[in-house]
């Protein structure tokens, strides 16, 4: 049986399949195993990968279609789309004046005490007009998809009201609907105490379990719930109990776990078998051990270490445990990085991660971080056509060349959505 393809790839220098990963994510030595194809093909028909293997062999499935759009990629390298499993792509306003103070020694905690940072965000997007928002994550959705990202998590959290934070997840869902990126929506009603609530936290917590969670889950509009658990913000009982609520209403789980201080966030997200737990830059080795146990992958987001200037979180030792690492950008207005690119960089030149690991952290370990390592993550027969194709003769130089981006085709949902004029 010959197949039609809409759009044949052809002698592609180097196919990273990332295959047979779909049941669970990659530990240890396997993050380093991208099972290559040398002078690869790929079909697509209707937006799913029909065929994937040499050139030869997969011409030889396709027959003569006049209409097929062949397009040949030599000496290039074809990777999944990247899955950005963390980020806070809905806001509005920009803090850049909130940069500025921490050029002077601010620390993140002090300029959030002060009004600032995420408070900021908050007026702001109170302020915003549900198109405002919804433009903002179109557009900011725009430019990480030109950079290779087509699978975007999507957190609310700057509404920190029943309203707004409703306002924000359907924003993100109107983005998803009009962007060629899919969108997974998460609720962070959790992310700070909103300042009408200062000084009562537990009334606070009050509010997005009786009424949020409930709101939330009866809309549909989340998939996730997360939690920023850290001192000052969300102790351990209390970030317990908002995630037991939004498990109840049907929510899966993930947590900003022990970004600034040991709070034994890691060990909560065990405990609740959470998804992943995010951020990790002080966990203790029994809270990682715990999770490893759970199955609760541990994404890491080096970005924002980079933009706080702070150490880095300890991938080696976590990828030495056999804990599965996933890498996300952390896209929010304290950290405003688009791109995939710079954060493999990072996790690279400053976590010591091996430019294999770092593509496996981004794609298929992404995926199970969004559960959706049944339809995206790897190029495979049956996957949505999610495939970028880059101006790189292996994975190692994806890494190694930082700054620019070295996108040259990307193909989401089986459409060609850009393509670099010339060589
Ligand atoms: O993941 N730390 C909490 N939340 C975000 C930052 C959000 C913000 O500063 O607006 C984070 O780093
Ligand atoms: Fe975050």
């Amino acid at each position: 049986m010959y197949m039609k393809p809409d759009i044949l790839l052809t002698n592609i220098g180097q196919i990273a399949t990332l295959e047979n990963s779909n049941k669970s994510p990659k530990c240890g030595e396997e993050m380093m195993d991208l099972s290559i194809v040398e002078n690869g093909a790929i079909a697509i028909v209707d937006g799913v990968i029909a065929a994937v293997g040499e050139t030869e062999y997969v011409q030889s499935q396709t027959t003569a279609n006049p209409e097929v759009r062949e397009i040949s990629f030599q000496n290039m390298l074809a990777i999944p789309g990247f899955i950005d499993s963390h980020t806070h792509l809905v806001f509005a306003g920009s803090r850049e004046n909130d940069f500025a103070m921490k050029l002077q020694g601010k620390s993140y905690m002090e300029i959030l005490d002060a009004g600032g940072g995420i408070l900021n965000t908050l007026k702001a997007t109170r302020k915003a007009t549900p198109e405002e928002l919804y433009s903002n994550a179109f557009s900011f959705g725009t430019r990480m998809l030109e950079r290779g990202t087509t699978t975007i998590e999507a957190k609310s959290g700057y509404g920190l009201d029943t309203n707004t934070e409703m306002k924000m997840l359907r924003a993100a869902r109107e983005a998803n609907n009009n962007l060629p990126a899919e969108i997974v929506s998460t609720f962070l009603g959790a992310h700070a105490i909103p300042p009408e609530y200062k000084g009562r936290t537990d009334e606070y917590v009050g509010l997005v379990i009786e009424e949020m969670i409930p709101a939330v889950g009866r809309s549909g509009l989340a998939e996730f719930c997360d939690v920023f658990c850290e001192e000052g913000v969300f102790n351990i009982e209390q970030s317990r109990r908002i995630l037991r609520a939004a498990k109840e209403a049907g929510m899966k789980l993930k947590l900003h776990a022990d970004e600034i201080v040991q709070l034994g966030g890691a060990e909560l997200a065990a405990e609740l078998n959470a998804v992943s737990a995010d951020h990790l830059l002080m966990s203790s080795d029994e809270g990682l051990e715990e999770m490893r146990k759970a199955g609760t992958i541990a994404t890491l987001l080096p970005a924002t270490a980079f933009s706080l200037n702070t150490d880095y979180a300890r991938a080696r030792d976590m990828i030495q445990m056999g804990l599965p690492v996933a890498i996300a950008t952390d896209f929010n207005p304290n950290c405003a990085n688009e791109s995939m690119f710079f954060t493999i960089a990072l996790a690279c030149y400053k976590m010591k991660m091996h430019p294999r690991e770092a593509l496996t952290a981004s794609t298929i370990n992404a995926a199970h971080a969004l559960d959706r390592a049944d339809t995206v993550g790897s190029i495979e027969v049956g996957k949505r056509a999610d495939i970028v194709i880059l101006d790189a003769p292996n994975p190692e130089y994806l890494a190694y060349r930082f700054g620019v981006s070295l996108v040259h085709t990307v193909i989401a949902g089986g459409n060609l959505i850009y393509t670099k004029l010339g060589p």
